[in-house]
């Protein structure tokens, strides 16, 4: 197994890159990408850590020895909001960035599965597939947009909330990620109930959980070492879908179904060639129904401009 990290020397980046290092199965290459020169010494210091996954480093001109034989690429690489931006304010500078990456997956790793992470992920999601259709190589079964970070949160925002062991909740969430397009279902979470007003009230805090970080980082990036964890779970669950093992992940991906939007999260079921099956998010209640309605126009704005970027 081979995971290569674009974006390896930022916050995401780094920490995600321990995570690997000390998750992955014994005998994986991890390969760090990124141009910021640090890059050659984060994979040195990780080097020292004493398990079985090799790390290699690689600087701006490597992207070609990063890629080269990899069965997943994680890409956090680009900028972080500050507080007063939304996630859509990034595009200018990310969707460049993922275009270039996504154009050197094409060409030297096209059957290996990619989780996208860059902001905004509605956007950035819908470039990386329009450019891997221009090179021919897209297999909307490969490619992902790392919702993670808004099911771990939810978990905890709910285990907090009921006093309840975080490890043992688990909360659906679906739509996108950014604002009101992000949907947790809390309607489905199990053995738990919940008033109307801490419906509302959770929904919010789960929908607004970056711009919770990004404020209380106060202008130094937003969140880091949680996106870390998240990614690494998702990482270690294609890891495992791809050995043979049952996994199922809520994840961004092409639903080809026209009543939601081309790009939508739902539970997915991994397997060794990517997405295995999507699987359907259930029933939803009144209240999940009427937050859908209302943010699918602006999810399929977010994925259009993605699309018009590429092919413009
Ligand atoms: P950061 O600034 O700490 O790190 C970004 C890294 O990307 C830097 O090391 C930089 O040198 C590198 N980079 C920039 N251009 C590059 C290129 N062309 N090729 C390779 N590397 C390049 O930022 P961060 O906090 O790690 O966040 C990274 C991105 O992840 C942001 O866009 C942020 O909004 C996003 N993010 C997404 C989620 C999510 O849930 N999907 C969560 C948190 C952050
Ligand atoms: C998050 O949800 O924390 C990320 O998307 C980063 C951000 O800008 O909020």
């Amino acid at each position: 197994m081979k995971v290569a990290v674009l974006g390896a020397a930022g916050g995401i980046g780094q920490a995600l890159s321990l995570l690997l290092k000390t998750q992955l199965p014994a005998g994986s290459d991890l390969a760090l990408y990124d141009v910021a020169p640090v890059v050659p010494g984060v994979a040195v210091d990780l080097s020292h850590i004493p398990t079985a996954v090799n790390v290699t480093g690689h600087g701006k001109e490597e992207l070609e020895q990063a890629l080269s034989g990899a069965d997943i690429v994680l890409i956090p690489a680009g900028v972080p909001r500050k507080p007063g931006m939304d996630r859509s304010d990034l595009f200018n500078i990310n969707a460049g960035i993922v275009k270039n990456l996504i154009e050197g997956v094409a060409d030297h790793c096209p059957k290996a599965c990619v989780g996208v992470i860059t902001n905004p992920v509605n956007t950035t999601v819908a470039i990386a597939a329009e450019t891997l259709k221009q090179k021919g190589v897209y297999d909307k079964n490969k490619l992902f947009g790392v919702t993670t970070l808004d099911v771990i949160r939810a978990e905890t925002f709910v285990a907090e909330l009921k006093d309840l062991d975080p490890a043992n909740v688990h909360v659906p969430v679906i739509g996108g990620h950014s604002g009101t397009t992000i949907l947790p279902l809390l309607s489905q979470v199990e053995g738990v109930s919940f008033s109307d007003e801490e419906v509302e009230k959770l929904t919010h805090r789960i929908q607004n959980a970056g711009t919770e970080v990004v404020e209380a980082k106060a202008g130094g990036g937003s969140a880091t070492l949680s996106m870390g964890q998240a990614a690494a779970r998702f990482c270690l669950s294609l890891v495992a879908a791809m050995q043979g093992e049952n996994v199922v992940e809520y994840t961004y991906v092409q639903t080809d179904d026209s009543d939601d939007a081309a790009f939508f999260s739902h539970p997915v079921r991994l397997g060794a060639n990517g997405v295995e099956e999507i699987l359907s998010y259930g029933e939803l209640s009144s209240f999940e129904q009427k937050a859908k309605n209302e943010m699918l126009e602006g999810l399929r704005g977010d994925i259009k401009i993605g699309v018009e970027f590429v092919n413009k």
